[in-house]
């Protein structure tokens, strides 16, 4: 099956930060392959900036090389790369002065979408913004791509959001997320919204417990002083995998709509109950077979920070109130696997006999990698001699299940499109972010206020030992992470 590639109108997206470590990873690839499978029309264009003094040229040959880098899979065909690199120019800005600025409002076209990816450290933000408002690049259709961090903690996203607030409507901003960007996770709103069958089970009847692993084999990667002021909790807690926990958990919007879906999302972080301290599981992992421990990669012999955590947490609504929410995600785990896990209730009574084995159903939805769904099923197992039961599992990897070869295309790819395309559904609003540090805020502040320290766990292992209890306690088991 070949997946229908629908044109964007012509465009300038002007990448701040177009040298950074993001542009050259996900930002410029994403947009290659999105060229290279026609989206981009023959009037768009991608503008770098950057402080560095580089030629449009310089830039199209850094770009290029990011490709060979970051592309993966077969080699890209160089006519297509060579083509893209032509629709690529460089503007030299440094945010402060205002020649950049000049040469940037000169360069830009007035009847194309203009769109500003703001690709660079949070504290820049304010001049980008300014910025644009004084050099007449702030039209009442421009649109700005705000990368995470989104604030440190609630304080400083109310006032990010005030800031924005001050320079474009909210129908301008688009905060990324890119867990929303990935296939399987809106995979999850079709499973859910499209089928009838999850439907009816799902809530706190016929659900007995969620559990959401987002699990790494990566360490912080070069980015230690960022890292160590965050922690498993701020980087993907308050957002990633609570952006999973509202897609499972949320009420069916009336429509596939931004402010539709993000006003059912926004009512299930406000119904997230207070964490209890002994519901709280945090890791850091330690040196081991060769690896750094955390404390050395971020260089800070004394550091408290999780590069581990698990969480069990309740959602204080009619549908959900009873079913416990286990989230754990972590860096230098045995592998990468990241799934939302469904367990279902056993059935009120076995006709096989008590002595039956049982095992619940659950259905997994499987983020990365071999995106796919499985679901856990009892069956009878062939052959004479009785009722014999067995679970199996129906099993569906989405590449094998849409024609083996298709792409299954980067989160970023699908969320720069829809930034051109004017969609904010897979962007978080302001108020959304607010509530996920209103709830994060005061679990952090439980820790630090503990004195608790990070229980320590080998890299390329699955964990503290004691967030096995956390579900033990509760008579449950985590999922392998295999
Ligand atoms: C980022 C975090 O937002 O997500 C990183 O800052 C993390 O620490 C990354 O590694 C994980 O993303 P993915 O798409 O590889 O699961």
């Amino acid at each position: 099956m070949v997946a229908r590639v629908i044109p964007v109108e012509p465009f300038d997206l002007v990448v701040f930060g177009a040298t950074g470590d993001l542009a050259r990873r996900k930002i410029l690839p994403s947009l290659f392959r999105r060229f290279a499978e026609g989206q981009m029309p023959p009037g768009a264009r991608v503008i770098g900036a950057a402080r560095s003094t580089l030629t449009a040229d310089t830039f199209r040959d850094h770009i290029a090389a990011a490709l060979d880098e970051h592309l993966g899979g077969a080699a890209p065909d160089r006519d297509a790369v060579a083509s893209f690199l032509q629709r690529l120019d460089y503007v030299a800005l440094d945010a402060g002065d205002e020649t950049g600025w000049r040469a940037l409002a000169a360069r830009m076209r007035p009847d194309v979408v203009q769109a500003h990816y703001f690709s660079v450290a949070p504290p820049l933000f304010a001049d980008l913004a300014a910025g644009l408002d004084r050099h007449g690049l702030n039209r009442p259709d421009t649109r700005v791509v705000v990368e995470k961090p989104f604030g440190h903690d609630l304080g400083s996203a109310r006032a990010l959001n005030a800031m924005l607030a001050g320079h474009f409507d909210e129908s301008q901003v688009y905060r990324i997320d890119h867990y929303l960007g990935k296939e399987t996770v809106q995979n999850l709103m079709a499973v859910r919204f499209a089928n009838i069958l999850f439907e009816p089970l799902w809530n706190a009847r016929f659900v007995d417990h969620v559990q959401i692993t987002v699990a790494e084999t990566v360490g912080v990667e070069g980015r230690g002083g960022y890292y160590d002021a965050s922690g498993a909790m701020r980087d993907m807690v308050q957002n990633h995998l609570m952006q999973l926990l509202c897609l499972i958990a949320m009420e069916p919007p009336h429509r596939f709509e931004p402010d539709a879906v993000r006003d059912e999302k926004l009512k299930v972080i406000r119904a997230l109950d207070p964490v209890r301290p002994e519901d709280i599981v945090r890791g850091q992992y330690r040196a081991a077979g060769g690896v750094k421990s955390f404390a050395e990669e971020v260089e800070n012999p004394e550091s408290r920070t999780e590069s581990y955590i698990a969480l069990r947490v309740g959602v204080s609504s009619w549908r959900w109130k009873g079913t416990p929410f286990y989230l754990r995600t972590g860096k230098r785990l045995r592998a990468r696997a990241s799934e939302i896990a469904v367990t279902f209730r056993d059935p009120p009574h076995s006709i096989f006999g008590e002595d039956a084995p049982w095992r619940a159903n659950v259905l997994v939805i499987r983020l990365q990698p071999d995106e796919g769904m499985t679901l856990r099923v009892m069956i009878k197992e062939p052959g004479p001699g009785g009722m014999r039961l067995k679970d199996v599992a129906l099993d569906m990897s989405f590449a094998e299940a849409l024609g083996g070869e298709m792409h299954i295309p980067d989160a970023y790819e699908r969320l720069i499109m829809d930034v051109i395309r004017g969609n904010q559904t897979l962007f978080m609003r302001g108020d959304e972010v607010e509530a996920a540090w209103a709830w994060t805020d005061p679990v952090i502040a439980g820790w630090e206020a503990r004195g608790d320290r990070p229980h320590p766990y080998d890299p390329g292992s699955t964990g503290p030992e004691d967030a096995l209890m956390l579900m033990h306690r509760d008579g449950r088991r985590w999922r392998e992470i295999r």
